[in-house]
């Protein structure tokens, strides 16, 4: 492979998120099942997390399975429960050696139990770990998050505990999957489509977004260092000038 042109430090986003879109017509062009589709972008997602360990990028969240994707075909959806399953059998003890970090959000009360089990287990088993946060976004939907910040914020009101005077958007940040974790500064999407599908809406408010026509199996590390370097050429202003 040849080597990557240098990024300055200072320019590298701190927290990356992908939307891993085209498994299915990456298959279709390939005349496969579309679970053939989403096993090469496990491939892809292995490929990113060892991107941002070499290049010390400290956050990286995955869309890997939407509350939306529950509407899929029993069959597609039971693909990606193994697929997950399997990932995270495979991968457990090398995150834990890695300095891998696992979290994930969204509704995890709707997983198969075993898979919610081994999740649970992964993220316990890496909890100390600082090199490289992976956060997978699972059962996940951006204004279900928001409506259940919501609902907590209204309770600690209805106690007494808070005011509502004194709702901050840090409260609501505070409330969401998200709590604790950065902003992602950089939000890929792959195969082309020009849409944010319900994904951290309230977080991605200052992202820069990076649209490649690149289907998420194909997505190299080439592709993604030039995703990266783009970021990079970007002047961030947050609303100032
Ligand atoms: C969207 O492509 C992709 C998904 C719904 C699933 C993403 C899952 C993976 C990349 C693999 C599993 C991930 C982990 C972390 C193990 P699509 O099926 O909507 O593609 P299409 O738009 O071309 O049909």
């Amino acid at each position: 492979m040849a080597t990557l042109p240098e990024i300055p430090k200072e320019k590298m986003p701190r927290h990356i998120a992908c939307i891993m879109d085209g498994n299915g017509r990456w298959a279709k062009k390939r005349l496969l099942p579309r679970k053939a589709g989403h096993r090469a972008g496990a491939d892809t997602v292995e490929r990113c997390v060892d991107y941002c360990m070499t290049h010390e990028i400290p956050w990286l969240t995955l869309y890997a399975f939407s509350s939306e994707n529950w509407s899929r075909p029993k069959a597609e959806v039971e693909a990606l429960m193994i697929l997950l399953h399997d990932f995270l059998k495979k991968h457990s003890q090398k995150m834990k050696e890695k300095g891998i970090r696992l979290h994930a959000i969204g509704d995890l009360r709707r997983l198969p139990e075993k898979t919610r089990h081994l999740l649970e287990e992964s993220i316990q088993e890496t909890s100390s770990n600082t090199q490289l946060n992976l956060v997978l976004a699972l059962s996940y939907g951006s204004r279900a998050e928001i409506v259940s910040a919501a609902q907590k914020i209204a309770t600690r009101v209805a106690t007494g505990e808070l005011k509502a005077e004194e709702i901050t958007e840090q409260t609501l940040s505070e409330h969401l999957y998200t709590a604790n974790m950065p902003d992602p500064d950089l939000l890929i999407r792959t195969s082309g489509e020009m849409r944010i599908s319900n994904f951290l809406l309230w977080q991605i408010s200052y992202a820069e977004i990076y649209v490649t026509d690149v289907l998420w199996p194909d997505f190299s590390t080439e592709n993604l260092h030039e995703a990266v370097s783009n970021y990079a050429s970007r002047n961030r202003r947050f609303g100032g000038v």
